[in-house]
């Protein structure tokens, strides 16, 4: 590509169906058996050539905090843009920029979405033409959920999230998503599993029964099967999440779920009309933003760019 090509790369949020988790494995990290979905709320990433070094810019919405992201070389989209680099014996370079909706530390991997848009857009403009299976190779280096992020649709994660694998999907679920202004760290939920859940079993618990649902496509089926093993201790460090939970189900949602790590929490509805209906009784009654979103949708993919 010329200099001044740019490339733009949309990635959704994740909401994890099931998140069965098991006794921690020797490397600290947890055995997962999740049921991903992908999402409409999305971050778009744009990378161009135009500058010799790197740049990375974060344009964020409202309901973003933009003073919880590193812009330095700890960002997840720095780490890709190293990685990707290094496995082609390429300089990083470039300039991008990430529009982001999807909120920080607010358990629907906007992180992961964008080192997989990045991963996306900078492969395309350094014309590097890594295959499939490198690409999730070094998704997975950069975190367990950035492979979903690149697949997205609905799909089986297992191993600590990175093996990922499609699932039939014949539904479209609608979801009211709450974000909070406050984040939470991962790994300080993870660790409040452990000190609640000191016998779990390594096994994480299976999915098979929720799958079927999945698949089945029926929103009133899959809604007492949704499962989050993290949603104990996420309330439990932050209680008025379990207050939030009671309300929007008492306000109609088939379901209400804290999703991944929180403290976003998800409600699941039957209808685009019901989801509307939802987010203006929620709002009405307290949090600052609430989101509508539909799944299953596509993983990191080009929605634009030019040659130069
Ligand atoms: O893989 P990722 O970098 O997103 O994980 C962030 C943190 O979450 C890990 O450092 C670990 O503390 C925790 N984690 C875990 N088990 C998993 C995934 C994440 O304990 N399966």
């Amino acid at each position: 590509m010329s200099a001044s090509a740019s490339i733009t790369v949309r990635a959704a949020a994740k909401i994890n169906l099931h998140l069965g988790v098991g006794a921690p494995r020797e490397d600290g990290f947890h055995p997962l058996t999740t049921v991903y979905q992908a999402v409409g709320l999305c971050d778009d990433v744009t990378a161009t050539g135009e500058l010799p070094g790197w740049d990375l810019r974060m344009l964020v919405a409202d309901h973003v905090d933009a003073g919880a992201i590193p812009l330095d070389d700890t960002n997840i989209v720095s780490r890709a843009a190293t990685l990707l680099a290094a496995h082609h014996d390429l300089p990083v370079h470039g300039q991008v920029s990430v529009e982001k909706a999807i909120p920080v530390a607010g358990g629907l991997a906007g992180g992961s979405a964008d080192a997989a848009a990045a991963l996306v857009a900078l492969d395309r403009l350094w014309d590097a033409r890594t295959t499939d299976d490198d690409l999730l190779a070094i998704a997975a280096e950069l975190g367990s959920d950035v492979p979903f992020a690149l697949i997205g649709g609905t799909a089986l994660g297992t191993g600590r999230g990175e093996l990922v694998t499609p699932v039939a999907d014949h539904g479209t679920w609608w979801w009211v998503l709450v974000p909070s202004l406050e984040g939470m760290s991962t790994p300080a939920v993870y660790q409040h599993f452990d000190k609640l859940f000191p016998d779990a079993s390594p096994t994480p618990p299976p999915a098979d029964e929720l799958l079927a649902a999945v698949a089945a496509g029926d929103p009133k089926a899959l809604a007492p099967l949704l499962r989050n093993d993290l949603q104990e201790p996420a309330i439990d460090l932050r209680p008025d999440l379990g207050v939030l939970i009671e309300r929007g189900e008492s306000e109609g949602a088939l379901r209400g779920l804290v999703s991944g790590s929180g403290p976003t929490c998800v409600f699941l509805c039957e209808s685009g009309d019901h989801a509307r209906d939802l987010a203006g009784a929620l709002l009405r009654v307290g949090p600052e933003v609430v989101l509508v979103a539909n799944g299953a949708v596509a993983g990191a993919h080009v929605v634009g760019g030019d040659r130069g």
